[in-house]
């Protein structure tokens, strides 16, 4: 990819059609999340979902559980300069039904607004797809709902074919004091009666 200078935020007066013609990023790097990013990473979750705030301890507490079992996945973010602008989940997991085979979900894809269209997102998917690689990923999920187009357009240019239907059943939210990260116990296989 061709670097152009490196450039700022643009100004609230900047037209998206302007910003696209502006030259791609130096100073764009992607990384691990940590503790650290918190409170950029709750800027950019209400970007993604505007009712979804949750405190600052929780989400240390979750990044937290993910870092400890880096195996799993991470929570990526892209740093523009020192600055967080960009970040992704990506889950990873073991198939057994085709085993060995390992499978991911990429999740939570946002890029600032102020710095939409510029590239960002796909480089961080990239990214990401190279990560995924190196930990032989044989099939890379991405869910997105019908009105985020540009996150379609992103994702086909990238290669992601539509397949099938996705269900989602939500559950309750915990409750307070209640861990998240709490194991399953074992089945309980229950004898029949004589
Ligand atoms: C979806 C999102 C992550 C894309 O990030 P981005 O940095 O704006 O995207 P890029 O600049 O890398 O562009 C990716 C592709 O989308 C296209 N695109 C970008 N902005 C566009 C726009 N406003 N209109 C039409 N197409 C656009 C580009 O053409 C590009 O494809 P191409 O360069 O191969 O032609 C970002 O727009 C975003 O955060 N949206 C809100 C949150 C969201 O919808 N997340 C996805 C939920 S899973």
């Amino acid at each position: 990819m061709t670097m152009g200078p490196a450039v700022t935020a643009p100004t609230a007066a900047a037209e998206p059609d302007e910003l696209r013609t502006l030259p791609a990023m130096e100073g764009l790097t992607f990384r691990r999340a940590t503790e650290d990013d918190v409170e950029a990473l709750r800027d950019l979750y209400v970007q993604l979902i505007p009712d979804a705030r949750p405190t600052p301890e929780a989400m240390r507490a979750t990044l937290r559980d993910i870092n400890a079992s880096p195996r799993s996945g991470m929570v990526v973010v892209g740093e523009l300069n020192g600055r967080v602008v960009a970040t992704c989940q990506l889950v990873i997991y073991c198939n057994l039904v085709r085993s060995p085979r390992v499978k991911a979900q990429v999740d939570s894809v946002v890029v600032d607004s102020a710095l939409r269209g510029r590239g960002i997102g796909k480089r961080m998917m990239n990214w990401c797809l190279a990560k995924l690689r190196e930990r032989n990923c044989a099939r890379i999920i991405v869910a997105t709902a019908y009105t985020r187009e540009v996150a379609h357009k992103l994702y086909s240019r990238l290669g992601f074919v539509q397949s099938g239907y996705s269900f989602v059943l939500d559950g309750p939210p915990i409750e307070d004091g209640v861990d998240p990260g709490q194991v399953f116990t074992e089945a309980v296989i229950e004898e029949a009666a004589p």
